[in-house]
């Protein structure tokens, strides 16, 4: 992934906007990725679940009262998990009023919703299966649907879709299912593990707060499973001096509420 080149003759870390550009619409809804698509910020980091029918839609908690209204709508369905509704019942919802009411009726995007409005801001997609031990099998839902949708044709893989995951064997069925699909593990596995990890995942995306120069040096020193070195993707970061610091350590992408933050502090002068 290339990002400008730096007075320093580095490239750039590409800047990914998280759930969107969530610290300026709501997180997770088709408004962040287009506020991420007016600062001009291709990549977008989203996380993908599934319904108790089977649908896949886009959200970051395993339970909906956090983001949206929920338990006014819903009052008996407690603990309000995403798993126990239907998709028809979650597009009743709003998930928009929580963050300000210019964004009231905003829905919870489904995945297919959420891909197509990507596809037309000409961004990429950097996906989470969030929680994949709660939704046994969903990367082969996932991977079915982003073939449906186009974005497994050659022409557009490599280039604009990453798939990450917290849960190590969720990436490798990912990899498995779809070897030419870019993956990501996230976490800080430690240095002596990070071969079995490059079998799989093509990047190592750990917290800003784990990341020294001397990981990402080891990291980049591997190749994965595409025979490219592995790249580093860190999170989350919001502020420009801790921007600057994982720049320094050598980065290749870092995920931010505030992308244009992130950009402003590590572009090219
Ligand atoms: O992309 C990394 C980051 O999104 C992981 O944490 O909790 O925001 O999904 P979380
Ligand atoms: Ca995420």
């Amino acid at each position: 992934t290339a990002g400008a080149v730096t007075a320093a003759g580095r490239t750039a870390p590409v800047p990914v906007a998280h759930r969107g550009a969530s610290a300026y619409a709501p997180e997770n809804t088709l408004a962040a990725v287009d506020a991420a698509r007016e600062l001009g910020v291709e990549w977008v980091e989203n996380d993908v679940q599934r319904t108790r029918d089977g649908e896949l839609v886009v959200l970051h908690d395993d339970g909906l009262a956090r983001t949206t209204d929920v338990e006014e709508v819903f009052p008996d369905r407690a603990p309000w998990k995403v798993a126990d509704f239907t998709a028809a019942e979650i597009a009743r919802l709003d998930a928009g009023s929580w963050f300000a009411p210019q964004y009231a009726g905003e829905p919870v995007p489904t995945l297919r919703q959420f891909l197509r409005r990507v596809e037309d801001n000409g961004q990429r997609l950097l996906l989470e299966i969030k929680k994949p031990e709660l939704y046994p099998g969903i990367e082969a839902d996932v991977l079915r649907q982003l073939r449906e949708e186009g974005w497994l044709d050659r022409r557009h893989v490599r280039n604009r879709l990453i798939i990450q995951s917290f849960g190590a064997g969720s990436v490798r069925a990912v990899h498995e299912q779809a070897p030419a699909v870019r993956t990501g593990f996230l976490g800080t596995p430690a240095a002596a593990d990070l071969p079995d990890y490059a079998r799989f995942a093509d990047q190592i995306n750990p917290p800003h707060t784990t990341l020294s120069a001397e990981y990402v040096r080891r990291v980049h020193a591997l190749k994965g499973p595409h025979g490219k070195p592995l790249e580093v993707f860190t999170w989350t970061v919001n502020d420009a001096e801790t921007a600057r610091r994982v720049a320094a350590a050598g980065v290749d992408g870092i995920i931010s509420n505030k992308p244009d933050v992130v950009r402003d502090a590590t572009a090219a002068p």
